[in-house]
């Protein structure tokens, strides 16, 4: 997870823990409890600029670590995203990834290095469980920008993006080379074809996403460690 106002009620919702943090990348924190079953790790406070690590790169970092030290049969990418109007997207709503998960911001026009710049990464097929949990399934991508200019709109049109994240594909990357199954679970707090500017929209709904993400993200965990380990 990125923020810590995503990962918090969640952590408290799971009565989880602070474990030991990574010598060599300290601003990382993970979270675990006695069973060992599920661990939420956050990329923490960047030490260069003080702020939550957003993005591919933190993403990435953090699930490298994070797989190496805990070797899980599952990842999860869990956090906010933009939502889209025209593909039904509403501020509020729960989404689990669904199909291949892609960069809709790199762009490579070599062949071969298109895919690889694209991501185009596995998710696991949850369509049931998620039905079950009354959660919604769509295609999700990622880039490293909160606004949305237009090469980046046309890519996620062609690729029926329903959540709109920083991190989720590059968290993707990591898991596919590792062997691990991957979903991303995605809270909608704003919507990026939709009449409010989106710092203000993400920022008024942050907090209420938060709330929303700590009883969804135990629901879809506590399914994956029922029914599908
Ligand atoms: N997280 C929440 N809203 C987002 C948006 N519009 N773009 C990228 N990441 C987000």
């Amino acid at each position: 997870m990125a923020l810590r106002a995503e990962a918090m009620p969640v952590v408290d919702r799971l009565g989880l823990e602070a474990l030991p943090p990574w010598e060599s990348m300290p601003w990382v924190e993970a979270y675990g409890s006695s069973d060992e079953r599920v661990r939420i790790v956050v990329n923490g406070v960047d030490p260069l600029h003080g702020v939550d690590s957003i993005g591919t790169t933190a993403g990435a970092l953090t699930a490298a670590v994070a797989i190496e030290r805990f070797e899980p049969t599952w990842v999860v990418s869990a956090g906010t995203a933009g939502g889209f109007a025209s593909r039904g997207g509403r501020v509020g709503q729960v989404i689990v990834a669904s199909g291949p998960i892609i960069h809709h911001d790199r762009r490579v026009d070599l062949e071969g290095y298109d895919s690889f710049a694209r991501g185009e990464y596995p998710t696991a097929n949850l369509a049931a469980e998620a039905e079950l949990l009354g959660f919604n399934t769509g295609p999700c991508s990622s880039g490293d920008s909160l606004d949305a200019p237009p090469q980046d709109i046309a890519a996620m049109q062609a690729h029926g993006t329903v959540a709109k994240d920083m991190e989720a594909a590059a968290v993707a990357g990591v898991a596919a080379r590792a062997g691990c199954q991957f979903t991303a679970l995605k809270v909608i707090t704003d919507i990026v074809d939709g009449p409010e500017p989106t710092v203000e929209e993400f920022l008024s709904n942050l907090a209420h996403a938060g709330q929303v993400l700590g009883t969804a993200l135990p629901q879809l965990l506590d399914v994956l460690s029922t029914s599908l380990t």
